[in-house]
């Protein structure tokens, strides 16, 4: 065998299957260590499930770079100071440099009394659960008749769709701390739900929230232009859900009922300031209550502070002067091997697209960092010998294979357009995997 470099790239996402890639195109030996059995992260869990031609196409390239003779997979196994095995585990079995790219698995919870309530949920949990991955396909989750989702994002967007279209659910409003101008979601993923939308009830937030806008120099008829824009191409609804927007407005609190039900949600209305060419929500001490038995937070994520790095605010720590910048970008952490990409470098942001780009470019300042070594030949024996001694089911890539062509099959005989196991214990059956240490 000849000298290679040999690195761990850790998560199977879109930043770490591009990264990766890029690391095996160098030439690099490419441990890829994953903690869901199959690979694509949020493009398979996340990316709402009817987007089948998407789904389906990142699964074709994801597959690709599975294929890559000097990439090993290992999913179902989870990496850090409390998974399976750590990062010195990793140093220990000679990987030289490990690329960070678990994306941001930690709740961002806001502190607020009344979290634990029944009904209260992050948005994360919820799509994990909808696109059927363990163990949160498992979860209960409880969605009344009136549900408030919290935040103006595309995940917002992404949960009104689900309790609009799949759940029926009799309304849901969108709790939103800026204005109708500081909207982050995007016209294509209104069109699902904008049939769904109140447009009187619009009109008059809009009109409520009008001075406030005013005193900032928005224009509030632009914006509701831009909120409707989604009309032309709007998808029929399948349900009578009243989808509304309440404006200018944070959660201070959620209010249960004796057996621990949620029953309210105490909100404060916020006026907007201008701060450094941008606006930020004020409160201003008025406080109103609105009945709803659901509140989902979709309000982004942070990275999992149980990994073992360094965190500043909701990121893993970056080193300020980085040694191997790419495109002014550092993808250091403060471990002169660990590189970090994708939403563990920066949490809750950007596409597919910016994880793949943001992926493949940490991947370089790995590389780069790689230069600085001396290629050696890898210990792939002792690799297996300590994935073995976990003594877990660990799914490798010919596994991966094996369980998609199981899936699709199932699907075929049940006609339909995809299906997927939900218990990690149905996707080991399905593979033939024993546990034989
Ligand atoms: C609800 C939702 C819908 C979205 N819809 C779209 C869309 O329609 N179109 C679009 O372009 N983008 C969409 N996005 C954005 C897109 O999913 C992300 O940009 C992208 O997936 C981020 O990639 P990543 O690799 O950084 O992280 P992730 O996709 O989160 O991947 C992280 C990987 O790390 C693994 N992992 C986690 N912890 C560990 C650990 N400790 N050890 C080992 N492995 C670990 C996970 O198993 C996972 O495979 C959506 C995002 C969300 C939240
Ligand atoms: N279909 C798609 O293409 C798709 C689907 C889902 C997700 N995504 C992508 O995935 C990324 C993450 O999406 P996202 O919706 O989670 O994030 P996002 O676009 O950043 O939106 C988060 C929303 O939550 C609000 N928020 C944040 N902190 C808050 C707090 N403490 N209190 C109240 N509100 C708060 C934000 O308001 P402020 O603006 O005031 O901060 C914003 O409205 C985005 O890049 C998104 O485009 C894409």
């Amino acid at each position: 065998m000849t000298n290679q470099f040999f690195v761990a790239v850790i998560g199977a996402g879109p930043a770490g299957l591009f990264g990766a890639r890029e690391l095996a195109n160098h030439g690099a030996r490419v441990l890829l260590l994953n903690r869901d059995i199959k690979p694509g992260g949020l493009a398979e869990y996340g990316i709402y499930p009817n987007k089948h031609i998407m789904k389906n196409g990142l699964r074709k390239q994801f597959r690709q770079v599975m294929d890559l003779p000097n990439l090993d997979y290992y999913g179902n196994i989870t990496i850090g100071s409390q998974g399976d095995l750590t990062l010195d585990d990793l140093r220990a079995l000679g990987v030289q440099a490990i690329l960070v790219t678990v994306g941001a698995q930690g709740t961002k919870w806001l502190g607020l009394p009344g979290e634990d309530l029944v009904g209260v949920y992050h948005a994360k949990d919820i799509v994990y659960y909808y696109n059927h991955l363990p163990p949160f396909s498992q979860r209960t989750f409880y969605f009344g008749k009136r549900c408030a989702v919290i935040g103006a994002g595309n995940v917002m967007l992404d949960i009104t769709h689900f309790l609009a279209r799949e759940k029926k659910v009799d309304e849901v409003i969108a709790i939103v701390r800026r204005g109708p101008a500081e909207i982050k979601f995007e016209k294509k993923e209104m069109e699902y739900v904008i049939d769904n939308l109140d447009q009187a009830a619009l009109d008059a937030e809009i009109q409520r929230v009008a001075p406030i806008m005013q005193a900032v120099h928005q224009d509030p008829q632009a914006a509701r232009a831009t909120i409707l824009e989604a009309l032309p191409k709007a998808l029929p609804k399948v349900s009578d859900t009243r989808f509304r927007f309440e404006f200018l407005a944070s959660p201070v609190q959620l209010i249960g009922d004796e057996n621990s039900n949620l029953k309210q949600v105490e909100l404060e209305d916020n006026i907007l300031v201008e701060a450094n060419g941008d606006t930020k929500a004020r409160g201003i001490g008025n406080k109103r209550r609105l009945d709803v038995e659901t509140v989902v937070f979709a309000i982004g994520d942070k990275v999992d502070a149980s990994f073992g790095l360094p965190i500043e605010w909701n990121e893993f720590v970056k080193n300020p002067n980085p040694h191997f910048p790419i495109e002014g970008i550092s993808y250091e952490s403060p471990f002169e091997d660990v590189f970090v990409g994708g939403w563990s470098r920066q949490a809750s942001t950007g596409l597919v697209g910016y994880a793949r780009k943001d992926g493949t470019n940490a991947s370089k300042a790995v590389w780069q960092y790689l230069q600085t070594k001396q290629p050696i030949e890898p210990n792939l024996k002792a690799v297996a010998e300590k994935i073995k001694s976990l003594n877990k089911p660990i799914v490798t890539k010919d596994d991966i294979k094996k369980l998609e062509a199981i899936e699709i099959a199932e699907a075929q005989k049940r006609g339909m357009e995809e299906f997927k196991f939900d218990t990690n214990d149905d996707m080991v059956q399905a593979m033939g995997l024993t546990v034989t240490a």
